[in-house]
């Protein structure tokens, strides 16, 4: 084992791999590991602190079989099959994100362009606590994922929203296509939708952070629709400033794994005349609180 420096400390310490912040918002690259190789519980440990210090991280140039990305995504904790079954890939803990289309026929999930920023899985009532990515094909522009500090943005809160906001729930929905059009409305009938607290505490590390989104969340408990929305577009706002953004240039062979907890993600528009293919994987959380 080699002594490395870690970076973001300037501590001496015993890791066998680098910490590269990758933003003053969030995220780090871990520099030296190989996923496909066996690895110890207690470089495991490492690495799961490092994930819990920086949100996110980067591992480069990784080249993993499905069972092998699914192996590592399993020392997280248990996996949330996809319930897309068409999009499954050989190994049914795999979902493919991806525009390509075979035949006609869409491969992947959520395949063209722009996203909004969103937590995944959030209208379940245990939303996913990470997702792994792993990248195959990028566009040559675009395509990228942005990542939001959600413990920043509800430090960051003025106090006068942070009293608004206490102890209320908001709705989250699976109606990509309708939540920004009907916020502050009744969810559609037979669309997938959870309550969860507005501000959650990270069962790891005990901080709050701030549990909406403008993909998704789509009324706050106990206001008028007119209200909640006008609180929802202002949290949306703030939560998204730059400040406590990182946007990741994808290469291929990059394995990103995010905290959703702490998290929320969006993705840049890219071109239709590109192919764009990732690998992807989400491990089951805790009902927020
Ligand atoms: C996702 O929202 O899970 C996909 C993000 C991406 O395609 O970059």
């Amino acid at each position: 084992m080699t002594t490395a420096h870690v970076s973001d400390t300037q501590a001496p310490s015993p890791l066998p791999f680098h910490i590269r912040p990758l933003s003053p918002a969030l995220g780090a690259e871990l520099i030296g590991l190989d996923l496909s190789a066996p690895m110890s519980d207690e470089l495991f440990e490492s690495v799961r602190d490092a994930w819990h210090r920086h949100l996110v991280i980067l591992l480069r140039d990784q080249h993993l079989t499905e069972d092998e990305q699914v192996r590592f995504a399993e020392r997280f904790g248990p996996i949330s099959m996809s319930t897309r079954g068409h999009y499954q890939s050989k190994n049914p803990a795999i979902m493919l994100i991806s525009n390509i289309r075979e035949d006609g026929q869409q491969i992947g999930a959520l395949p063209d362009g722009e996203m909004h920023f969103h937590t995944d899985q959030c209208h379940q009532e245990r939303p996913a606590m990470a997702t792994m990515l792993y990248s195959i094909e990028v566009p040559s522009v675009g395509g990228n994922t942005l990542f939001a500090n959600a413990y920043a943005a509800y430090e960051m809160l003025p106090a006068a929203i942070k009293q608004k906001i206490e102890g209320r729930k908001a709705l989250n929905a699976y109606d990509y296509d309708a939540a920004a059009t009907t916020r502050g409305t009744k969810v559609r009938e037979g669309v997938p939708a959870c309550w969860h607290p507005i501000v959650r505490t990270h069962p790891a590390t005990g901080r709050k952070a701030l549990f909406v989104n403008r993909l998704m969340t789509v009324a706050i408990e106990g206001l008028s629709g007119d209200e909640g929305g006008e609180i929802l577009n202002t949290l949306f706002d703030h939560q998204e400033q730059r400040t406590f953004v990182y946007e990741h240039v994808w290469r291929p062979n990059d394995v990103l794994l995010w905290d959703n907890r702490c998290t929320l993600h969006a993705r840049t528009d890219f071109s239709d005349k590109e192919r764009r293919l990732m690998r992807r994987v989400a491990i089951k959380g805790e009902k927020p609180v």
